[in-house]
């Protein structure tokens, strides 16, 4: 298989696998416990169909939507991932240049292998930053000031990642990162050599938002599940949300809210977005898929807050319907990492350009001129019969 023969998630997914040694491939793949919640989040979708309408008279779509103080020419953007040069060596650099390419924006991880600097300079498309509340201070204010400087349009506040998920794929594979060989992931590692030369080759791996302040010599300073245990505040409230809201002062979203109850104290601390999420299935399990909650939340704040619908997404049709029930944009992780890894800048090319395609033609199969035409008439939940429950 060939980046010219994927033209689904599914297809990328399965030149990723191939690609990348296994304890890497399934460090993006896998998700918490029994990952029934990774599976839920995208079969959510299949609970609500869409009911198009004919003789619309409609033959070009715009697919423009307004988030973050950002006007983007798709509504799905590329939700922060840590460790992208795992994955490719292009990495973070590829996915700066696709979101220039696509019109759309980009989100930065805390725990990102390229720096706010050098992403910030790369490109002028919206940048988001996607940043934790850490146990030292100074490195919190540290990473707002950088992203300031840099340019950056707006920060995300990841809130569910207290304590690191429980994947335990990664238990079995051995992944640490970065990679150390056990027997085996060696004999992964050796069976993908072209993936071990371009990682063992070009520049030395590094986290570099943060690594400056993790003590030298530290394994923490590269170990990610050890990063979220050791670096961060867990016991996070409303009130450090709340400040850094103000430290901040522009464009913020709250990562990984699912209760509406939250989704109000949200707008009651000024934030301007939440992206309804559970981590993509990484942190618990069990636990609802923002799709199925998404009405929920709507209902409490919609108008109020921006509501980005974050997880599961693998095809257009599954951003029409979150949009249609009353979202803002969606985000993304594994639909752009699987593209990443398969091709690094081409691979992710090519599935931003199918995605948009699937966009614009499930758009004029809808009769839908614009994002804003989309709206609960457009969907009928499969269980209740005839007829919209939104
Ligand atoms: C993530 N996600 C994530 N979120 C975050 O706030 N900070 C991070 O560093 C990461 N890292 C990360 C790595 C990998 C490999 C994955 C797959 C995900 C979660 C991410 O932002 C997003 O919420 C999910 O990926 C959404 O689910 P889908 O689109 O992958 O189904
Ligand atoms: C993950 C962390 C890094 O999901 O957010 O792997």
């Amino acid at each position: 298989m060939r980046l010219n023969d994927c033209y689904r998630t599914e297809d990328f997914r399965k030149l990723a696998k191939r690609r990348l040694p296994a304890p890497i491939f399934h460090y993006i793949d896998g998700g918490s416990d029994d990952e029934s919640t990774l599976r839920r989040n995208t079969s959510a979708f299949d609970e609500v169909d869409l009911v198009p309408n004919v003789l619309a008279g409609v033959d070009a779509v715009d697919l423009s939507v307004n988030v973050l103080g950002a006007r983007l020419d798709l509504p799905l953007f590329f939700a922060p991932t840590a460790m992208q040069r795992l994955f490719h060596h292009e990495g973070e650099r590829a996915i700066a240049r696709a979101a220039d390419r696509f019109g759309t924006m980009f989100c930065v991880s805390t725990v990102g292998t390229r720096s706010i600097e050098e992403l910030g300079a790369l490109t002028t498309a919206p940048k988001l930053f996607q940043i934790y509340v850490h146990k030292d201070a100074a490195l919190t204010t540290n990473l707002i000031q950088r992203c300031r400087q840099a340019g950056f349009n707006a920060l995300a506040l990841t809130v569910d990642t207290v304590v690191a998920g429980n994947r335990e794929r990664d238990y079995h594979m051995g992944m640490t990162t970065p990679p150390k060989l056990n027997l085996r992931g060696l004999l992964s590692f050796a069976a993908h050599p072209g993936w071990s030369a371009n990682y063992l080759l070009r520049e030395r791996f590094d986290l570099p938002n943060v690594s400056e302040f993790i003590a030298a010599g530290s394994d923490a300073k590269m170990s990610v599940v050890d990063y979220i245990n050791t670096q961060m505040k867990r016991s996070i409230d409303w009130d450090d949300a709340a400040a850094m809201v103000e430290e901040w002062g522009g464009p913020f979203a709250i990562k990984g809210v699912m209760s509406v109850a939250d989704a109000r104290r949200c707008v009651e601390i000024g934030a301007s977005a939440i992206m309804v999420s559970n981590h993509g299935g990484r942190q618990l399990d069990g636990s609802r898929s923002p799709f199925d909650q998404l009405a929920a939340i709507l209902d409490e704040v919609g108008g109020e807050i921006e509501v980005i619908l974050d997880g599961g997404i693998r095809r257009g049709t599954h951003v029409l319907k979150a949009l249609a029930m009353g979202a803002t944009a969606c985000s993304g992780g594994r639909m752009y990492l699987y593209a990443l890894a398969a091709g690094g800048y081409a691979g992710v090319e090519r599935a931003m350009s199918l995605m948009r395609g699937e966009l614009e033609r499930d758009m004029l199969l809808m009769g839908c001129r614009s994002i804003a035409e989309l709206n609960p008439s457009c969907l009928a939940a499969r269980s209740s019969g005839p007829g919209s429950p939104w």
